[in-house]
């Protein structure tokens, strides 16, 4: 039995802010942002989205009846979710409108979260054939104003249905996984903002690829040139395709310019929306398959994951007859076409615009937010959501 990925969905907010505005801004040549990191827009979340709202948007217009009632397990990949105790999870669950009979958690590893979450579902589904696993991957990446990471922020959410006999992508059996207690990005529970010490991760990203892509090609027995493409975490572009050019030169020149020609399809929505943390790789899955229009079926997809502290896995999946049908690629061509650029100073004050931190009412106005799912307020401690799509 095949399992893998049977629909994919996305979300961003309707804000960003463009890149070249942000670096003026800071008193940074734009190209560095844009060529150096490699982003061109960033999304940037108003008060009435957080990670439970940009996953249930994600999901809302892949999901239709039958997966409402199948799906008996949602799996939440967040390192920014709402509550120590309770799991984003369970919202969705709820403003989705799922069978009740369903299992319904948060994972958390940082980056690597989503990647856990198709794991789990992997398992679920071999013990469960009939059954179909949600796995989210939602973030909200804050690091602030005027520091290092703040050209990294972003904000979205990917939602992708885990079945047996997908029609988009099977996963196949091989992993390779690695596991470093370091600290090169952390959040301690007191603060709503990354802390990272930017180099070191960056060194760490390549090393964990460098030591996984081998142990990987030993565990399979597969090669560079048995790959179509290859997609990344990204929290920003660039990373991505300094992690390739380390190893083009395993394949013939072919498949080196192949490989280069589909990085650059794998990394076009990521440059438009910034990092989403858990939800990156898979938003670069889905910039790939949805971007490049002739991509054979049959063809196999390397992912490479990593979520700081460190965890990351290189595995692979195998595109199925006729996937190209079953995306959603105009719904996400208006996403992105519909958004609303805001200026560096409206940024500002959206970023500093924060929730009342000793956890009094709050009343949100979500007029102007266009998104179904929406955070409206807090009453009694206890978030408020509404879904205009009821
Ligand atoms: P920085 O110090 O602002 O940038 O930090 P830099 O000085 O290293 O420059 C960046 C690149 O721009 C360099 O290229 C420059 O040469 C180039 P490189 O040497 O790397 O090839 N550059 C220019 N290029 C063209 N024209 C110019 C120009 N000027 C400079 N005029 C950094 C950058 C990414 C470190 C910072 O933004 C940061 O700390 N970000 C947050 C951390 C991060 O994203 N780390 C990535 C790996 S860790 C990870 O992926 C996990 C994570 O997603 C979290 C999780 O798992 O939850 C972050």
């Amino acid at each position: 039995m095949q399992i893998g990925i049977d629909k994919i969905g996305f979300f961003a907010p309707h804000l960003y802010l463009d890149m070249n505005k942000l670096a003026e801004a800071r008193n940074i040549e734009p190209e560095k942002f844009t060529i150096g990191i490699g982003q061109e827009k960033m999304a940037v979340p108003p008060i009435t989205q957080d990670t439970v709202t940009l996953a249930a948007n994600a999901a809302l217009n892949i999901l239709d009846e039958e997966d409402k009632q199948r799906i008996d397990f949602v799996i939440f990949g967040t390192e920014s979710g709402v509550d120590h105790s309770k799991s984003a999870g369970v919202y969705v669950h709820r403003l989705l409108g799922l069978n009740p009979d369903a299992r319904a958690i948060e994972v958390k590893q940082a980056c690597y979260g989503a990647t856990a979450g198709i794991q789990m579902a992997k398992g679920h589904i071999a013990l469960n054939p009939d059954s179909r696993v949600l796995v989210l991957g939602s973030d909200i990446a804050r690091y602030g104003l005027e520091t290092g990471g703040e050209a990294t922020q972003g904000a979205g959410a990917v939602a992708m249905v885990i079945s047996a006999d997908p029609k988009i992508l099977a996963i196949e059996e091989h992993h390779a996984y690695r596991t470093n207690d370091i600290m090169d990005f952390w959040r301690p529970i007191y603060s709503d903002k990354a802390f990272v010490d930017g180099k070191f991760s960056n060194e760490q990203y390549m090393a964990f690829f460098e030591n996984i892509w081998n142990q990987y090609k030993e565990k399979s027995g597969l090669t560079l040139g048995d790959f179509e493409a290859i997609c990344y975490h990204l929290p920003y572009t660039k990373i991505g395709l300094k992690a390739l050019r380390t190893i083009l030169t395993e394949a013939d020149e072919d498949k080196q310019e192949r490989l280069q020609t589909n990085y650059k399809a794998s990394s076009q929505y990521n440059r438009n929306v910034g990092n989403i943390y858990t939800g990156s790789l898979y938003l670069s899955l889905l910039s790939l398959i949805e971007q490049k229009k002739d991509l054979p079926a049959g063809a196999r997809i390397g992912l490479f994951s990593y979520g700081s502290g460190a965890v990351g896995e290189f595995f692979s999946g195998v595109l199925q007859p006729g996937f190209q049908e079953h995306l959603h690629v105009q719904q996400h061509e208006e996403l992105f076409a519909s958004r609303k650029e805001i200026s560096v100073a409206e940024y500002e004050e959206i970023f500093q615009n924060t929730l009342p931190a000793d956890g009094s009412d709050i009343e949100l106005n979500t007029q102007d937010d266009p998104a179904a799912i929406c955070l409206s307020g807090v009453k009694d401690h206890m978030r408020q959501y509404t879904n205009r799509a009821d």
